[in-house]
């Protein structure tokens, strides 16, 4: 697309956005394109925050379905639109509801804890729900005599394990994007970039070995977290281990910073489903609205509110 017509689809978006009376909220993986356009740009807890806290009428949601079902959680009144039904994520869709009723079963009166990348049905499921920038203090907030479910991502499981010292029973799912950044990658920018910071999303396959590194230039960080660590940094150079969407939001935020991905290859294709043609259609013909029932909304808002009350 040329920067003429991206400002010409920016100027329309943001025409319908007020005449409709609705907020933009955009994730750190989203095309620099929809990031530019949003009122609001930020991480899973970021956006959860935005979406319970707006007065505006209508969320435009460009990002994931499960998003998009969190902030018609939180925001129940709200009109909330997802520029494309299709953009799913495939660590959502490791465990099922039934799944999980039947992993319960197996482990009667255990806390269960699950991510923020889930269906509404698997939170109504759930004790607490968590997200990747305060999913350690939820951990924490445990009893130590309880044992402790933890869904659906096996390599976030293994991290809270190593960071709080308590054992979790952990299910074996994980995101495809992140999985695929392996410790080969991190070990060669290592020797390739000895004066680069590492920041590392707790998701990868390689997260766990960062944290055997040891090291005071490798650190795990949601993707909210990786932007506040490097605006504040006196570093000058940072190697970013997440999807590649996050490098536009950091050199926006740090311009004289140098970012560089470890993978090029961890691109989040339902991320990048979401475009900016998309997103104004979704504005101008009202779809596509993600509805959760009241009843199950209320059931997956308590593990939510939980989450929310500890952090
Ligand atoms: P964050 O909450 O860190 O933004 O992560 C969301 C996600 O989907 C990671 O793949
Ligand atoms: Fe889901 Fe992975 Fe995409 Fe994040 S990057 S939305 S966890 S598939």
């Amino acid at each position: 697309m040329t920067t003429t017509e991206i400002s010409t689809l920016h100027e329309e978006v943001r025409a319908l956005a007020a005449e409709r009376e609705a907020v933009i909220l955009a994730h750190n993986y989203q095309v620099p394109e929809v990031q530019d356009v949003a009122d609001f740009v930020g991480d899973s807890l970021g956006l959860s925050r935005e979406a319970a806290a707006t007065d505006a009428e209508a969320i435009v949601f460009c990002g994931v379905h499960f998003m998009a079902e969190t902030a018609s959680i939180l925001a129940p009144e709200k009109t909330v639109l997802i520029p494309d039904l299709d953009a799913g994520c495939s660590l959502a869709a490791s465990i099922t509801a039934d799944q999980l009723r039947a992993w319960k079963a197996e482990h009667p009166g255990a806390v269960v804890v699950s991510y923020v990348n889930t269906t509404a049905e698997v939170k109504a499921e759930s004790d607490y729900c968590c997200t990747s920038g305060n999913a350690k203090s939820v951990i924490e907030a445990i009893p130590e005599d309880r044992e402790i479910l933890f869904l659906p991502d096996l390599f976030l499981g293994v991290w809270l394990e190593r960071t709080t010292g308590r054992k979790l029973k952990i299910w074996m799912g994980e995101c495809h994007v992140h999985a695929g950044i392996r410790p080969a990658d991190i070990e060669r920018w290592q020797e390739e970039a000895p004066d680069a910071e590492l920041l590392v999303h707790p998701e990868c396959g390689c997260a766990s070995q960062c944290m055997a590194f040891g090291n005071e230039r490798t650190h795990i960080l949601s993707t909210e977290g990786m932007i506040n660590f490097a605006k504040s940094s006196p570093k000058e150079r940072f190697l970013v281990a997440t999807e590649t969407g996050i490098i536009h939001r950091l050199n926006k935020e740090a311009p004289e910073k140098r970012f560089e991905a470890i993978s090029e290859k961890a691109i989040c294709k339902y991320m990048k489903m979401i475009t900016l043609e998309k997103l104004r259609d979704s504005l101008r013909d009202w779809k596509h609205v993600v509805k959760v029932e009241p009843e199950l909304a209320a059931r997956a808002r308590g593990a939510i509110d939980r989450m929310v009350a500890i952090t």
